[in-house]
Parts: C-alpha cells; structure tokens; sequence
C-alpha cells in the first residue's frame, strides 16, 4: 500500500480518523463557504463500474464547493474492460489528486490503492460502503448530539452497508444490532465478524420487534443489489428473497410506540424492505441522510488532503 491516506474499509480508520470526518462534514455544512478553495487546483477521478445518483453526485459537487473539480468516468466508455486495472489506475493517478472508484469487487479496490500514490476512496463495492457509513454518523451525530451509546439496529439482508455500518458503530462505542437471516455472501468478512463477536456493543436478534424495542435508529438497504432488482434472470431470487424478508420489513407495525429513527441509505425499493408510508413519516430522516452524503464526502476529501487535524 502507498503512503497516502486511503479510505478502502473502515477497519483500516480509528477511532479519531472517523470522529474528524464526522466534526468536520457537520462544520462544512455550518459553513461551506469557509471551505470553498479548501481544494482549489485538485481533481478527482470518479470511477463507476456501477450506476450511481447519490455517490457520484455528492463527489463531483463537493470536488466543485471545495474549489476543485470532479471528472465522473463510466467504466464503460474507458479502456479499463482491456487493460491490467493496476495499469489503468496508475496513470489515472499522474492526472487526479483523489481517485474514487465503485467496484464490483472489493479486491479491486484493494489493487487500486496499493497501485496509486494518491488517496484512493471506496465508492461502495460487494463488501463495503465506507462513504456511507460515514454520512450516517454524521446524520445520528446531528440528531443525539454524540455517537457515543446510540443503539443503531439494521435489518434486512446483511451487506456491504451492514459491515460498514458495523465496524463505524463500534468503532465510535455505539450499539450495533442486526437481524439479518441471511448474509450476502460477497459480503463476508470473517475477520470483521470476529471483531464484531468480541465486542458487548454488537448483537444479534431472531425478532425484529424485540430489536426495534431496544433501538434509537432502525436501518434498511435493498434485499437484492440494484443491478440485480429489474433483472428478469434474477427473478426467482428476487422472490425468494421477498419471501424471506418479508418478516424484517421495516414499517409503522413494528415502529409501533418507538420513536426510533428511521434511516436508509437509498435507493429505497419502497413497499419492500421499507413500508412505502415510513420513507415519509416523521420519524424518517432518509432525506436529511441522503443530503448528508454531500457533506460527509466533502470532510473526506478534506481527511484525505490532509486537511483535519
Ligand atoms: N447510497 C448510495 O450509495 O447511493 P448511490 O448508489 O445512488 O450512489
């Protein structure tokens, strides 16, 4: 791995890495115009091998509010389909200051950061989705005002979301609970689980409602990867995996008497894992979250630069 500062997977981030980038996304978006030469000169290399709205979007406007410029390339109208992917992100390098890069595989990602010698950024793959973890403590921080003994539980299908999700918590000393009946096997991360396993802040649980009893924020992500959700070669999948997690719907039924918040990181399949009713409800505060991105990426790209202390 080079010298440079990368964000591949939170487990390679303290503690502090985490809590500066949190502070620093809720003082950028106090203040943007404090912020907004922060970056001037640089450039970013946006490398989707995926579709995008929220990642993409929030890296080339935050490049622009910092005084930099984002470059979004599609994987597809590159040569990285022909060439040795080491290679291609080698050069990418000598032109941008920051690479972020949405993979299909984690490995990839892995091989981009140790190829490059600028801070390399993982814009969500099968494993992780570090970005995102990282705006969802900066919306929980916003709302209790500390990080610090919030109960997050996540249900649904456990995923690249849920392990970032898992590692930021207890990084931060928060309570992670997770009703999954079924892990995404790309996501699986033994080494990951066996933090989670030693550590009193992680749980899981059987029953939805007994987890939502004992939660401030409950969290849900697709059942089946976007790519895969309108593809009618997955429908048998699809449905069997409506049938299975049916049961971990979040909706108002089991939100009855909690005031937990209600997060999801978007896109939303509504009347799926998440009752079409409760993207809407007061307790819902996917929106705010999904603003967050902007933000939170923005204090990265500042970590990254050097820029927090
Ligand atoms: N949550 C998230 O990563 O959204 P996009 O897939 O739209 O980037």
């Amino acid at each position: 791995m080079s010298d440079a500062q990368h964000l591949v997977t939170l487990k390679d981030w303290s503690a502090e890495d985490i809590r500066q980038v949190v502070d620093a996304g809720i003082a950028v978006k106090r203040d943007p115009a404090k912020y907004s030469t922060a970056l001037a000169g640089k450039s970013a290399a946006l490398l989707f091998q995926k579709t995008s709205t929220r990642t993409r979007c929030s890296a080339e406007v935050g490049m622009f509010q910092l005084g930099g410029q984002g470059v979004n390339l599609d994987w597809r109208a590159t040569n990285f389909g022909l060439a040795d992917l080491a290679d291609e992100m080698r050069v990418l390098s000598t032109y941008f200051d920051f690479l972020l890069v949405r993979l299909l595989e984690f490995e990839d990602v892995r091989t981009t950061a140790e190829a490059v010698d600028v801070p390399t950024m993982n814009g969500c793959c099968n494993r992780y989705h570090p970005l995102q973890a990282l705006c969802d403590l900066q919306t929980i921080q916003e709302k209790f005002g500390h990080l610090e003994g919030v109960r997050l539980t996540y249900t649904g299908i456990h995923n690249n979301v849920t392990n970032s999700l898992i590692i930021a918590a207890l990084r931060m000393g928060m309570q992670i609970n997770v009703v999954a009946p079924e892990m995404n096997e790309a996501a699986r991360d033994p080494e990951l689980m066996q933090i989670a396993a030693a550590s009193d802040n992680y749980r899981t649980f059987d029953n939805l409602r007994e987890a939502v009893l004992e939660s401030d924020v409950v969290y849900t992500d697709t059942w089946l990867d976007m790519e895969f959700f309108n593809d009618e070669r997955f429908e048998p999948e699809k449905e069997r995996r409506i049938r299975l997690f049916g049961p971990y719907q979040l909706n108002r039924q089991v939100l009855e008497g909690s005031e937990a918040l209600v997060m999801h990181c978007l896109p939303a399949h509504r009347g799926y894992e998440i009752e079409s009713e409760l993207v809407d409800d007061p307790r819902s505060v996917v929106f705010e979250q999904a603003e967050n991105r902007l933000h939170s990426q923005k204090a990265v790209l500042l970590k990254l630069a050097g820029q927090l202390s």
